[in-house]
C-alpha cells in the first residue's frame, strides 16, 4: 500500500507543479500520467483513476482552490481506494465559492498542521464513494459523503439541484454532470460545504489564528460556515 500511496503522491506533486508552471490542460495530464505510470505499482488502475480524475479537475481555472484544498489534504486517493475500482462522485465548489472565506482564513486551513485534520473533514464532505449522476443523486435522496456525514439531494421547484445536511445547511449545483467520466462524476457547486461536527473545531482552530494575525475585520464575525 506504501508503494501505490508513494506513486500516487508523485503524480499528484508532478500535477501541481505542472499546475503552477503550465497553463496547458494537456501538459499536466501527460506528465501526471507519465509519472503514474512509472511507479511499478499492482494499482496502477486505481492509480490511474484517481490521477485523471484529479486531472481533470486541475484543468478547470474555475476549480483551483478546490484542487489545491484536495492536494494539501491527501485525502482523496483514500476516497479512490476505498471506491475500490467502482468510482467517485465529487462535488467541486468552485473558486467564487471559496471567496467567502477570509484569506487568513485559508492560509491557516492549508499551512497550520493542526487545521489540516479540518481541511480532510471538508474535502471528505465533497466526495461520495460510487459515481452518481445528478439524476441518481437526487433518485437516491440521501448519500453519506466520504467523512461518513449524510447530504440529502432534491430538486427545486425552478429545476436546480440543492445539496443540503442535517443541521439546515445547503449548497447548489451550478453545472450538475459537469463530467461525465468512466466510473466517476463531477459536479460544481457554489458553497465550500463545512460537515457541522467541526464548525467549532474550525472556528477555533483558524478564526483564532486569522484575528492573531491581524487579519482584516472581516474575520472577526466568522461567515456562515453552513453548506
Ligand atoms: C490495491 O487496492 C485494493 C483496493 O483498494 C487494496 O485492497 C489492495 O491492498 C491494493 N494493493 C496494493 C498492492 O496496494
Ligand atoms: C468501473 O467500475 C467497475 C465496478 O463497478 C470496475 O469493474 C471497472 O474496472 C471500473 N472501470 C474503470 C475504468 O475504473
Ligand atoms: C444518469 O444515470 C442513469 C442511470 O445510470 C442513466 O440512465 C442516465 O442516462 C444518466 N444521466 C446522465 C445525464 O448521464
Ligand atoms: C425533497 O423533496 C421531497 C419532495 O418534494 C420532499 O418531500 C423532501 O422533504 C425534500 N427533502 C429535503 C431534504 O428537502
Ligand atoms: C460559481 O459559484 C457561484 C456562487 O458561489 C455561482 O454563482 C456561479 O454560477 C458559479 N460559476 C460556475 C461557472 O459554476
Amino acid at each position: 500500500m506504501a508503494g501505490t500511496t508513494e506513486a500516487l503522491r508523485l503524480a499528484i506533486i508532478a500535477m501541481l507543479t505542472c499546475l503552477l508552471i503550465w497553463s496547458s490542460p494537456g501538459g499536466c495530464g501527460a506528465i501526471a500520467s507519465a509519472t503514474a505510470q512509472g511507479e511499478d505499482s499492482q494499482n496502477v488502475t486505481e492509480i490511474n483513476a484517481g490521477v485523471l480524475l484529479e486531472g481533470k479537475l486541475a484543468e478547470q481555472p474555475d476549480l483551483t482552490m478546490f484542487v489545491q484544498a484536495l492536494l494539501v489534504s491527501d485525502t482523496f486517493h483514500v476516497a479512490i481506494s476505498r471506491a475500490n475500482g467502482g468510482g467517485v462522485t465529487v462535488l467541486a465548489p468552485n473558486n467564487t465559492a471559496f471567496s467567502v472565506f477570509d484569506p487568513a482564513v485559508l492560509d491557516c486551513l492549508y499551512s497550520k498542521p493542526a487545521s489540516l485534520n479540518v481541511l480532510s473533514q471538508i474535502t471528505k464532505y465533497h466526495i461520495l464513494v460510487g459515481n452518481h449522476n445528478a439524476t441518481e443523486l437526487i433518485a437516491m435522496q440521501t448519500v453519506h459523503a466520504d467523512s461518513g456525514l449524510p447530504l440529502h439531494f432534491n430538486l427545486t421547484s425552478r429545476g436546480r439541484v440543492r445539496i443540503s445536511d442535517d443541521d439546515g445547511g445547503e449548497a447548489f449545483m451550478t453545472r450538475p454532470d459537469f463530467r461525465l467520466l468512466i466510473n466517476s462524476t463531477i459536479h460544481v457547486i457554489d458553497t465550500v460545504m463545512i460537515p457541522p461536527v467541526i464548525e467549532s473545531v474550525f472556528a477555533t482552530e483558524c478564526f483564532a489564528y486569522a484575528n492573531s494575525n491581524d487579519a482584516p475585520s472581516s474575520s472577526d464575525a466568522p461567515p456562515s460556515f453552513h453548506l
